[in-house]
Formats: C-alpha cells, sequence, structure tokens
C-alpha cells in the first residue's frame, strides 16, 4: 500500500489529540504503531478506518493516492465497508454465536445472501481452527479463541487492508501467542495491515516500519530493525527502555 497523511489534526473539544502528524508510506506492507497511552494511536487508526474525522484544515489521509473524503459520507461508508478491524476488546455481540458475530456484517453490511454469507462465514472460521467452536456464544470461548473470531469476522469480508488496535493487551502470554501467529499468518498472505502493539518482539520480527506516537505528535519513524536498536529521539529510548525492562 501507499499511504500518505498530511497535516493531520485531531481534538475532542479543547484537549488536541492528534497535533499535525504526516506520514508517508511507499509500496509498504504494513505499519506498526508504538508509543505510550494516551499517545493518539487509536484515534489515528479510527481516522485511517474512517470512524472518526480530522479536524477542519487537515491535509488529506490518502491510500494509493485516493484521498479520503471527510466531508461525504457515502464515499467513508465505502472505505469502512472495504476494510477489516480488530479491536483490543472484541466488539463481538454477546447473545450472538462465533458463526453469527461473523456471518452478520456479511448480511446486513455486504448483501451477501444468508447461504452465501454462512459458506464465506465458516471458511474464514476453519482457517482459524474455530469450526468446532461456531455454535459457541461470546462467554463460552477463551479470550484467544474470542479474539481469533473478531479477526475471522474482519478476514470474511475480504478486506483491501486490516487495523489491529492492541489486539492481544486483553490476553495472557499463551493466548497472546496464538493471535499473534494468525496475525503474521495474514501478513504472509500479502494482506496491507496497520498494527497497534505493545508486542516489541512481534513487531520487530513483522520487520515493517515503526512509528512511535506521543503527545499527539510523530516522534521517530523508521524500519523496526532501526528504531528498536538505534532509537535516535530520547523519547523513544525512554519508551523503550521503560517497555523492555521487564
Ligand atoms: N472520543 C473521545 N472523546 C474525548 N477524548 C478522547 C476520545 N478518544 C480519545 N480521547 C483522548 O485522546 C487521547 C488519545 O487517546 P487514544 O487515541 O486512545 O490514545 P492511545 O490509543 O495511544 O492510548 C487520550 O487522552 C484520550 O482520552
Ligand atoms: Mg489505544
Amino acid at each position: 500500500m501507499n499511504l500518505t497523511l498530511e497535516h493531520i489534526h485531531k481534538s475532542f473539544g479543547p484537549h488536541k489529540v492528534l497535533d499535525d502528524i504526516s506520514l508517508t508510506l511507499r509500496d509498504a506492507q504494513g505499519l506498526v504503531l508504538i508509543g505510550p497511552s494516551g499517545g493518539g494511536k487509536s484515534t489515528l487508526l479510527r481516522i485511517l478506518a474512517a470512524l472518526e474525522r480530522p479536524d477542519l484544515g487537515s491535509g488529506p489521509v490518502a491510500f494509493d493516492g485516493r484521498p479520503l473524503d471527510f466531508h461525504h459520507e457515502t464515499s467513508l461508508r465505502e472505505h469502512r465497508r472495504g476494510v477489516g478491524t480488530v479491536f483490543q476488546a472484541y466488539n463481538l455481540f454477546p447473545h450472538f454465536t462465533a458463526l453469527e458475530n461473523v456471518t452478520l456484517p456479511l448480511v446486513h453490511v455486504h448483501g451477501h445472501s444468508p447461504a452465501t454469507a454462512k459458506a464465506m462465514a465458516m471458511e474464514a472460521l476453519e482457517r482459524f481452527h474455530l469450526d468446532q467452536h461456531c455454535h459457541k456464544r461470546p462467554a463460552e470461548l477463551s479470550g484467544g479463541q474470542r479474539q481469533r473470531v473478531a479477526i475471522a469476522r474482519a478476514i470474511a469480508i475480504k478486506p483491501s487492508m486490516l487495523f489491529f488496535d492492541e489486539p492481544t493487551s486483553a490476553l495472557d502470554p499463551e493466548m497472546t501467542g496464538e493471535v499473534l501467529e494468525v496475525i503474521e499468518e495474514i501478513k504472509e498472505e500479502g494482506k496491507d495491515f496497520v498494527l497497534v502493539t505493545h508486542e516489541m518482539g512481534f513487531a520487530r520480527r513483522l520487520g515493517v516500519q515503526v512509528a512511535l506516537l506521543a503527545g499527539g505528535r510523530i516522534v521517530e519513524t523508521g524500519p523496526a530493525e532501526e528504531i528498536f536498536t538505534q532509537p535516535r529521539e530520547e523519547v523513544t529510548q525512554r519508551f523503550l527502555a521503560k517497555i523492555l525492562r521487564y
């Protein structure tokens, strides 16, 4: 993907959350966002997924040269339909089974017939070894299984790209492993993605561009290997020292 962000600002009331974010990716498969809590990572991700509008006066957000039109609800909806999003808190409907959770958007957002949607949903669930759990509700699944259902739901729509917002931060280490494996598999398959994570070892292994966001600004950006071994900025050095200490 090619991604261009130019002078993106976002405030909530008097609170400036993104402060002049500019970023360019050329022919990149992925981007990993890291940084301290409250730094603006989720807000930036939500803007990329067209779930949030930047402030008036911001520059363009463009994918492969096509700027998102934030004043045009139809084109925003079109963008949202084409991307898959996975959040920390799964966002599954608690009263529906895994299969229903994956099937519903295929019917109601993507217009597939119930039979086609069910077949597509089963295919996605089987891929992540969830077929034997497909009739369970979220409360009957482990955290790792729940997150894999959420990923299956995102993948089932055959998205052009995927957004992951701290997909493993609510999970214990074993479940974190099983979810990271799924993300790596999706990467190997060539799907474009933006991932917010605190799993620094994993971020490094993905070998993509990393951007550190703190206080609403991009403090440093570069290849993973460079950021993790030779961070230039003091903010990055302090952040990595803190997160890698334990
Ligand atoms: N909808 C909102 N309304 C008001 N403040 C918000 C909203 N969303 C995020 N914020 C604030 O914006 C800041 C950045 O939040 P966020 O993007 O979630 O950061 P991160 O994901 O890096 O932890 C925080 O101070 C948060 O409280
Ligand atoms: Mg966040």
